[in-house]
């Protein structure tokens, strides 16, 4: 059985999807929820889903606190799901090739710093893309530039807000996101 841990900034709509999925099974248990935002509705969600979850600092992200906390929890394996700080390299180095990221575009394009969440759908429909999508890749220490594990790709439509298109996007992070971490596991 493997112990995951979420890693979130803000609602944790992935993160609940995540949980909820392996809660089938026996091929791992979400075991922990960190979070840097103590507004972030993914607390409410842990919460709800009877799920421990944790709120740190950039200063215990850094001076080995997060790391700690994995340890007790048994992590091994780290998923961000809207997480939007970037990884320190001493976490990174202690889980290699087991730190992944979505993120709600087709890498290489508008990814990096800044770009997350409804920021990303605004930018690919103001720069006329006819494809969007969702990237899944491995994490190192600058943003979104890890190695590509999966891609899956849906239209943008002519009369699409970011929030149509970020809607269309959200499918596709449900229905993938879980199965490729389990076929990494
Ligand atoms: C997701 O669409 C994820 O791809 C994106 O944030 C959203 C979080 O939604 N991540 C990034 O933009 C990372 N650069 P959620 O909190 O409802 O899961």
């Amino acid at each position: 059985m493997n112990n995951i841990a979420i890693i979130a900034s803000g609602s944790g709509s992935n993160a609940e999807n995540i949980i909820n999925h392996f809660r089938q099974g026996n091929i791992a248990r979400v075991v922990l929820v960190l979070s840097e935002n103590k507004e972030a509705y993914v607390f409410e969600r842990a919460r709800k889903l009877d799920v421990p979850s944790i709120l740190f600092n950039s200063e215990e992200f850094l001076n080995g606190t997060v790391s700690k906390t994995l340890k007790r929890y048994q992590v091994d394996f780290i998923v961000l799901a809207g997480f939007l700080k970037l990884f320190p390299h001493s976490i990174i180095e202690e889980f290699p090739q087991r730190i992944v990221n979505i993120h709600p575009a087709l890498l290489p394009k508008f990814g990096g710093k800044g770009m997350y969440g409804n920021k990303v759908h605004k930018a690919v429909i103001e720069s006329g893309e006819q494809e969007s999508g969702i990237t899944i890749h491995y994490v190192d220490s600058k943003y979104d530039e890890g190695g590509i594990i999966f891609q899956a790709t849906c239209p943008v439509l002519k009369d699409d807000t970011f929030e149509t298109l970020a809607q269309r996007v959200h499918e596709l992070e449900y229905k993938y996101f879980p199965q490729v971490i389990e076929s990494l596991l």
